[in-house]
């Protein structure tokens, strides 16, 4: 597996699957981080991991461009798979359809609840609270041309205790993300993700916990 991360913020998510990597738990290369932003700590983890690095010019983000720069970078990283990782914008149509079946996202809560246009970060979470559910979690999902609506891979729950304010959940939720996702990778690379129109089976399921 040759992954490309495209990352807006903090890049934890991405941390934890290059951690997955070095400790011989995924078996992938980081072959690319792509950001929107140029002071996206994503970056940096990039740099310092020795992953190549593309930002997107200002000037293509939500223009026909944008696709194209994409794919270029993509093409020249020689990536076959794309996880994306708190990035924050919707990607181009022929990318999504240049990588059907290759392209990944996490989500802070259980789809299709807390998800769509707008709801990232700590939105969800204060949506969670305020509906006042017992249960949040996590959902790693195929990437379609919609926000949050791609088939599901896997999901993970998390308790929502009655004290909790959007800080505390959040950090449970991350901690679920960070194991979950470099998983959801692992199925991918060992082949075991087979997508059917919308329904997604997952080969051998019980060795993946
Ligand atoms: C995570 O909560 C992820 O689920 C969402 O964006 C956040 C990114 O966090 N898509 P980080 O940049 O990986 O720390």
């Amino acid at each position: 597996m040759r992954l490309a991360v495209f990352a807006s913020g903090g890049g934890s998510n991405f941390q934890a699957i290059l951690n997955a990597i070095d400790r011989g738990a995924l078996r992938a290369e980081a072959v690319l981080c792509l950001s929107n932003r140029p002071d996206a700590g994503a970056l940096e983890r990039a740099r310092a991991a020795n992953v190549p690095q593309f930002i997107l010019p200002p000037q293509d983000v939500g223009t026909a461009m944008q696709g194209s720069d994409m794919l270029d970078a993509l093409e020249a990283s020689g990536a076959n798979f794309i996880a994306l990782a708190g990035y924050l914008k919707m990607i181009p149509s022929e990318v999504v359809r240049a990588f059907h079946g290759r392209i990944i996202n996490i989500h802070p809560a259980l789809l299709p609840a807390f998800g769509g246009s707008g709801m990232y970060g700590r939105r969800v979470h204060q949506a969670a609270l305020e509906c006042g559910v017992r249960w949040t979690g996590v959902t790693v999902h195929f990437v379609d041309e919609a926000y949050d609506t791609g088939p599901i891979v896997l999901q993970e729950p998390v308790p929502v205790s009655q004290d909790d304010t959007i800080d505390t959940l959040a950090a449970r939720v991350l901690e679920a993300e960070h194991r979950i996702y470099p998983e959801a990778l692992r199925l991918f690379a060992e082949g075991r993700v087979v997508l059917d129109g919308r329904s997604v089976r997952i080969l051998d399921l019980q060795h993946a916990s």
